[in-house]
């Protein structure tokens, strides 16, 4: 049965609710009840409940107070409705954090933050990590057999990094089990430089961006706090309730945190994700960037079924400019998770706070408190239409012909390095040029009808026919040697400027770029790079008949590596500036499969273009029928009962394409989808197949 390996609970219908603080309310009963009569009308089936409250719990310490907790409890499963159960850890008390100020975070300059916020304890605190355990502890207890419990939400978007003495002395002690001794660390991190010689391991710092190999062992030393923290949490309820799935929210792509090592220890995947409304840059690549992000969970459950366990059905309350969503985009952002692999919608909230950071923050309920609103008539309307769908719950996504290796390692050691151009625009969040890298391929792949999935640095990678390593700048000679095996056993591997710079260390390959031995594999010497302004680029020009039938003359942008061939063909070069004349992409056969470099970031046509040559090269199946015009995605999921195809026009506009010989019935309507359709701005259809 397939939720017993993913972790979802079993059961046979959509999960469909959202995060839930009836303790905010308690001195207006009134509020529940009709909470609990109009989430009825919306088709919720579940909240996740308690993730921030704690003090509501345990008032004083040692005091617990539940009983607010066991009406709510009881109260959903009189309903039929199911609890995700919060370990309330994301905040700690007032009284608690005044108690016991070592729980509370020390910055970078070592002051140590006041009293409020929340996600912003100390990992390492034996202090705090006894209080989360006693009250998991009692939470467990008391609702280990209760029939509304369904899952383990522990804590809540875990992030962050503090510098107290605790974390000093840990990060210390976790550095003498790297590297055993001083000798080596000192080799390791190259502290001959500017006088980093340590000479004893407590004159080492957690913060020293002169010694960039600190800065990455600082990241993976914090992310190993996240895990090891987590797994803590983990164990205290395992132990009472060995039935009940874990997990806790990730964010997407965020920068401080490995989810591929965090993912190992939880029994289901969950993320929050809130794609901003942004006019001034094209929405419809924003959806290929939820896609991405939903498709990096999906590689994280081994291809099975996630959960959605935040996002908001109108605006959010945090961005520069709180857009509301235009009409069709909530529904299309819900169904687009679902394509991809979401058998879980959850808002971030059921009700709008009267008061509080969040108060402005999209609900399902506004405070008006009605079934009258757009958002809550718009939520109503999904609840249905996910209920229509519910024999497509638990159903599998069918696993991409291509793959992208998403390397958080790559990631940080990047951007600890001093030099390379750093992209930290985006909006609403900063990125950077590796995610950006990553995002881009991706973006290309889309257009070209193919799917992707992604995958880790410890993915079998025999299971596609491309993988594309964006910006693999760590490199070890182990990856090295899996990534040479794959090529040599028929695979086309893509790789791109900023590849094989660094080892484990971050100290640079020595004998030329790229390092560990993919100088072979993709038959090139990268021997310098240029970093663009912002408004600069280098033009691209094809080579007559080369390899791939390449025809565009498009321009690179920020990164353009001057590379020599050294073996491979060249494809295109660039065709501007000094650098005319020099390789910008290469192929190069080795073994029974192909390796090609980019040199350069390629504008997105020319990226488009590169794989849709690269897909006929190769005899990818092109996952559109027909051609389908960019912005308009087809995704597919099945089980036993057959495949279910959804149909998106991420675009602002209607578009207009041939379905060639493809016929849908949409399940959420009346219409049949052939020949030539036009898709409406934001239209969205899960369909089956007709003959
Ligand atoms: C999430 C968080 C929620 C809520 C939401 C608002 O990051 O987990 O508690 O604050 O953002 O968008």
């Amino acid at each position: 049965m397939l939720y017993e390996t993913t972790g979802i609970p079993k059961q046979t219908r959509f999960f469909y609710g959202a995060d839930y603080n009836p303790d905010q309310w308690e001195h207006m009963p009134e509020v529940f009840e009709r909470d609990i009569a109009l989430m009825k009308q919306a088709g919720v089936t579940s909240a996740s409940i308690g993730i921030f409250s704690w003090t509501s719990l345990e008032p004083e310490e040692g005091r617990y107070a539940f009983e607010w907790l066991d009406r709510v409890m009881d109260r959903f499963a009189t309903e039929g409705m199911q609890v995700f159960l919060a370990t309330p850890s994301g905040s700690k008390p007032m009284w608690m954090s005044e108690a016991y100020p070592e729980i509370r975070r020390v910055n970078k300059d070592g002051i140590r933050a006041n009293s409020g916020g929340r996600h912003n304890h100390c990992l390492t605190s034996p202090i705090y990590r006894e209080k989360v355990a006693q009250m998991n502890r009692a939470l467990a207890e008391r609702y280990a057999k209760h029939p509304a419990l369904a899952l383990w939400h522990i804590g809540n978007e875990f992030s962050g990094e503090c510098h107290c003495a605790n974390c000093k002395a840990g990060f210390q002690d976790w550095l003498r089990e790297r590297y055993q001794t001083l000798d080596a660390l000192n080799l390791a991190w190259w502290t001959k430089f500017w006088n980093h010689t340590f000479t004893d391991w407590s004159q080492i710092q957690t913060d020293d961006p002169s010694i960039d190999a600190l800065a990455l062992d600082w990241m993976r030393f914090v992310n190993d706090q996240h895990v090891s923290f987590i797994q803590a949490e983990i164990e205290t309820v395992r132990a009472i309730t060995p039935d009940i799935p874990c997990t806790t929210n990730f964010m997407g792509t965020n920068e401080n945190t490995n989810y591929w090592q965090w993912a190992e220890g939880l029994d289901v995947i969950a993320n929050d994700l809130y794609p901003q409304p942004d006019d001034r840059t094209h929405t419809w690549k924003q959806s290929i960037e939820s896609d991405f992000i939903h498709s990096l969970m999906r590689g994280m459950s081994g291809g099975k079924p996630w959960m959605l366990l935040e996002c908001s059905p109108s605006s959010v309350n945090w961005g520069k400019v709180n857009k509301l969503k235009r009409p069709e985009v909530h529904r299309q952002e819900v169904l687009q998770a679902v394509a991809n692999g979401a058998d879980t919608i959850h808002y971030f909230q059921w009700r709008k706070g009267q008061g509080g950071f969040e108060k402005y923050h999209g609900a399902v309920v506004d405070h008006e408190g009605s079934d009258q609103s757009r958002v809550f008539k718009e939520c109503a309307q999904v609840g249905v239409e996910l209920d229509a769908l519910n024999p497509l719950f638990g159903s599998e996504t069918p696993t991409a012909e291509v793959a992208i290796l998403y390397d958080w390692e790559s990631r940080w050691a990047l951007n600890a390095s001093a030099g390379p151009k750093k992209n930290f625009e985006g909006y609403p969040f900063p990125t950077d040029s590796y995610t950006e890298n990553c995002q881009a391929q991706y973006r290309a792949l889309t257009v070209a009808g193919q799917s992707a999935d992604c995958v880790s640095a410890k993915s079998d990678f025999s299971n596609y026919k491309v993988l594309v390593i964006p910006s693999l700048y760590l490199i070890t000679e182990a990856l090295s040697k899996r990534l040479q095996d794959f090529v040599t056993a028929g695979g086309v591997l893509v790789g791109t400027y900023l590849s094989g710079y660094v080892g484990a260390d971050n100290r640079c390959w020595l004998g030329g770029f790229p390092g560990a031995g993919l100088r072979s594999v993709f038959g090139i010497w990268n021997e310098e790079l240029d970093n663009l302004y912002d408004a600069e680029h280098v033009n691209l020009i094809p080579i007559d008949c080369n390899f791939l039938g390449f025809t565009s003359t498009g321009t690179a942008h920020n990164f353009v590596e001057r590379i020599h061939a050294e073996g491979a063909e060249t494809i295109a070069s660039f065709a501007s500036d000094f650098h005319a004349g020099a390789p910008a992409i290469t192929s190069n056969s080795s073994g029974q499969g192909r390796a090609y470099y980019l040199a350069g970031q390629l504008e997105d046509a020319s990226l488009t273009e590169f794989y849709q040559k690269l897909a006929k090269q190769h005899g990818l199946k092109v996952s559109g029928y027909g051609e389908l015009p960019e912005g308009v995605v087809l995704r597919k999921r099945h089980n036993a009962e057959g495949t279910f195809y959804f149909l998106f026009n991420y675009k602002r506009e209607a578009q207009t394409f041939d379905l060639g010989s493809l016929r849908l019935r949409d399940l959420l309507g009346e219409t049949i989808l052939e020949g030539s359709v036009t898709l409406p701005a934001y239209a969205s259809y899960v369909c089956a197949q007709v003959s």
